[in-house]
């Protein structure tokens, strides 16, 4: 009897794994010598402004290399990844994909050759896309990108992690494979803010927190999480930012790299906006705007300028703390008042700290990496800078700095708070 059991489950799972490999295979799509070059310059255009706002050059490209040729290192939970050589190169890039098997790779995250890619690849967000952007995104990269022979480096995930084959089964469990659906009771400016904000921008692939798997929680859409060294904040209405974020809030960072109610885009965020959103035409970024406008459910309306939130914070500053007594605001008098003084009224430009989401979110992380590497001129503002402090202060500077900055703000002190700005100081610097 217990035998037959034993059989019975052993053979259910040799069937099981039977169904999952036909499930995970996939067939290499034989390469070819793409005939067609004739896309129209529009087609071309729209591509290149897809690829933009998909970041593509930002992970095929490391600092200093060859746009699109690949192995720009990526930092994850699993280990360090490498990205793809997607330059038309026939040998060590795409130069052999036909369309089909780009569309397969765009939708599916399989390679041509048939093999799994890791989900550092957004596909399970470009699977939003129509068809139509997807193949202008593949016509730009194939009459436009240059050709460069490079060979991927090898991803250092350890086994079993880095068989491949795996990901079928990651993908089965945690990748969104839906298309995008229109939303029939929103607009049609919401619907297309949705569509980009899903697809092509991937907003959610930072924003929104992931399993100990690396897959999105879905059911936590855009709540926030940490990503490359900094926290991605919430996007939606459990944001911890003091004064609400309006549609108009949204343009003005997404735009300029800052908004005065919240801050600066001076990490990950920067090449987002600078390098990606900047292509996207104006009806877009408000498309983008309107969308999240939504889902922060910020109703509110009324002028920031007038709120007693910021009004407070404002005369908060003219009271200054005993500093023979505050070291924390000691230092901040010294090291950082003079540009981040506003006297009755904010000013574009000198960020309010107290009530700055970096000072807001439950973890520290963005104000240590802003003190220590200040915000270069293609961050936030365009050319504006802030002189970082790495060598200037030490660990207990930051720390008292970042402490008296939290309490001046209203909000409770970070537990190990000193800890964490010495373990950020020995990370490596996110780059880009
Ligand atoms: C967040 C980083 C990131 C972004 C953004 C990104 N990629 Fe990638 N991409 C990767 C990584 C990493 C790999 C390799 C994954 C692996 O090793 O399994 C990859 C692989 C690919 C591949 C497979 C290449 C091959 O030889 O198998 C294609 C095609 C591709 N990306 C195209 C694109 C396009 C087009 C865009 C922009 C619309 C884009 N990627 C944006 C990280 C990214
Ligand atoms: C020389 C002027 C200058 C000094 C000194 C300075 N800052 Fe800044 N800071 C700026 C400017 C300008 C920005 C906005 C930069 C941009 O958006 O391009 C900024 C931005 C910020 C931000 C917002 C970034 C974000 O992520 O939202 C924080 C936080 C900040 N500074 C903290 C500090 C602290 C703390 C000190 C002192 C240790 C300091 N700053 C010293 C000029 C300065
Ligand atoms: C590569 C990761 C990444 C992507 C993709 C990304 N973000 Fe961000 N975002 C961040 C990080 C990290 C921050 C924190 C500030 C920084 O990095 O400069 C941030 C900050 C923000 C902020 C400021 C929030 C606050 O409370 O201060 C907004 C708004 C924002 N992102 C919107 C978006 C939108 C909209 C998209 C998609 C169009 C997007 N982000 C895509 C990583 C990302």
């Amino acid at each position: 009897m217990l035998k037959r059991i034993v059989y019975g489950v052993c053979g259910a799972a040799i069937v099981g794994l039977g169904i999952f490999s036909i499930y995970a295979w996939h067939p290499a799509i034989d390469p070819v010598v793409p005939t067609q070059t004739d896309y129209s310059p529009q087609v071309i255009e729209q591509g290149k402004i897809l690829a933009a706002a998909g970041y593509c050059s930002t992970c095929h490209t490391p600092p200093g290399g060859t746009a699109y040729a690949g192995n720009y290192e990526m930092h994850t939970d699993f280990g360090t990844i490498y990205s793809s050589n997607i330059t038309p190169d026939v040998e060590t890039g795409i130069g052999g994909w036909s369309q089909a098997a780009f569309a397969r790779a765009m939708r599916t995250g399989v390679s041509r050759d048939g093999h799994h890619l890791l989900p550092a690849f957004p596909f399970e967000h470009f699977n939003k896309m129509t068809d139509d952007d997807i193949n202008a995104i593949y016509a730009y990269i194939m009459t436009s990108v240059p050709a460069v022979n490079q060979v991927k480096k090898d991803n250092g995930i350890p086994f079993p992690l880095n068989i491949r084959w795996f990901q079928a089964g990651w993908k089965l469990l945690f990748a969104d494979t839906q298309a995008f659906e229109v939303n029939s009771k929103q607009s049609a400016e919401w619907n297309r803010g949705a569509y980009l904000a899903e697809g092509i921008a991937h907003c959610g692939a930072c924003h929104t927190p992931r399993n100990a798997l690396g897959g999105e929680k879905y059911d936590q859409m855009y709540q926030g999480a940490a990503i490359d060294g900094w926290i991605a904040p919430s996007l939606t209405s459990t944001s911890t930012s003091p004064i609400p974020w309006r549609a108009q809030d949204f343009y003005e960072y997404l735009t300029t790299g800052n908004s005065p109610y919240h801050g600066s885009a001076a990490g990950p965020m920067a090449p987002v906006m600078h390098k990606g959103l900047s292509a996207l035409p104006d009806s877009d970024i408000e498309a983008i705007s309107g969308y999240f406008a939504e889902i922060a459910r910020t109703n509110n309306t009324d002028d920031p300028d007038s709120s007693s939130t910021l009004q407070a914070a404002i005369a908060a500053q003219h009271q200054q703390p005993d500093q023979r007594i505050d070291e924390g605001a000691r230092l901040y008098a010294t090291a950082c008042q003079a540009c981040h003084y506003n006297s009755d009224q904010l000013v574009k430009g000198r960020p309010l700290i107290t009530i700055g989401s970096a000072t807001h979110l439950n973890d520290p992380t963005n104000l240590i990496n802003v003190i220590l590497d200040g915000v270069r001129s293609d961050q936030g503002i365009s050319g504006v800078v802030m002189p970082g402090f790495r060598d200037a202060l030490s660990d207990e500077d930051i720390t008292a700095i970042a402490a008296y900055l939290r309490q001046a703000a209203g909000e409770n002190t970070w537990p190990k708070l000193q800890q964490q700005v010495g373990e950020i100081r020995n990370q490596p610097r996110f780059e880009h």
